[in-house]
């Protein structure tokens, strides 16, 4: 009997291990691992974080004839601002793309977006990120398990309020808006006499809607696929601050795929960088004619002056931070932009 029960177990522990060698290596002749890998984001379908996603997939799975499966969770659907990178870094998903401002407590560099007209354009940002510095700043979170890949641009940020038309700084006086990370952006309002609060991208909408704060700061292509306009009266077109993403992964998941299964996937983040830097521009024009279309909000686009008052009034947030974001990488931003 005791000898009978002895070999069950012997059966059972032999099965088990077959079963977990086959999960745990799971690969096809090319040496392909089989696994089902998450991307989670806080944005909607029309929007170049997403459309970036979507290329990702679509060359991960051709290319491993399905064996990596890649699911994408848009409108924070499986994480929102408030738990995803947790949930990185526990690795409950492989893949999200957050706007870098919403990491200034974890490394103050990750301010930049939020430095006042200090890119031109999209391709000034990415110059920067694709630096060395700004890899420096993406590689900055290994710590805590996480790693930044490669920087997705969305682009300029517009003001939306619904107390009054802001032209200048002095119309900031008293109003309270939504920020997406606090320091910079927090001294910028204050600058002008402005509040502010952080407030998850998932909620902002209600927010707006029930009135926590008057306004908030966005890319027309989130203003306008979230519609925001709904619930705001006014749009200030200023391109002060910038959405930039990156796509962060889990080291261990990174460096735990065999060589075949890594190259796919990086191959799949190039390609999701390349569709998402190459649509940014395209999706927020086609979204600002949208939002004019709508003709929820009134806008107003600023003169030359008009954005130089705002560039003087927010010169002093560059002293304030340049310690804690260092002299040279503020540097090699505004070379990246010249
Ligand atoms: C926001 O929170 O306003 C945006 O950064 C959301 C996003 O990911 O574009």
């Amino acid at each position: 009997m005791k000898k009978i029960i002895v070999f069950g177990l012997f059966l059972v522990v032999s099965i088990s291990l077959m079963a977990c060698g086959q999960g745990a290596s799971g690969t096809d002749e090319d040496g392909v691992e089989e696994m089902t890998i998450k991307f989670s984001h806080v944005v909607s379908e029309n929007t170049p974080k997403h459309q970036g996603a979507l290329a990702m997939k679509e060359y991960i799975e051709d290319e491993s004839d399905g064996k990596i499966e890649l699911e994408i969770y848009p409108n924070s659907s499986l994480f929102g601002d408030q738990d995803e990178y947790q949930n990185l870094a526990s690795n409950n998903v492989q893949f999200i793309a957050p706007d870098l401002t919403k990491f200034v407590g974890n490394n103050p560099q990750f301010n930049i977006p939020a430095l006042p007209f200090l890119f031109p354009d999209d391709e000034a940002a990415i110059n920067f990120w694709d630096g060395e510095k700004g890899e420096e700043v993406l590689s900055s979170l290994t710590d805590d398990g996480v790693l930044g890949l490669s920087m997705w641009p969305n682009g300029g940020k517009q003001i939306t309020n619904d107390a009054r038309e802001i032209t200048s700084p002095d119309d900031f006086e008293g109003l309270k808006f939504r920020t997406q990370g606090g320091q910079v952006l927090e001294s910028l309002y204050s600058t002008m006499g402005a509040g502010s609060e952080s407030i998850p991208f998932g909620e902002l909408y209600t927010a707006l809607d029930q009135g926590v704060v008057e306004g908030q700061e966005n890319t027309f292509s989130n203003i306008e696929s979230k519609k925001f306009d709904e619930v705001q009266s006014y749009m200030t077109v200023m391109n002060h601050t910038r959405v930039d993403y990156a796509i962060f992964t889990n080291t261990e998941f990174w460096d735990g795929m065999n060589d075949e299964t890594k190259e796919i996937v990086e191959g799949g983040v190039e390609k999701g960088t390349e569709v998402a830097r190459a649509e940014a521009q395209s999706l927020n024009e086609e979204a600002y004619e949208t939002i004019k279309e709508r003709g929820q909000v009134e806008i107003k686009e600023l003169s030359e002056e008009e954005i130089q008052e705002f560039r003087d009034t927010l010169e002093p947030v560059y002293e304030e931070y340049e310690d804690d974001i260092g002299t040279d990488v503020i540097e090699a931003a505004r070379e990246a932009g010249e």
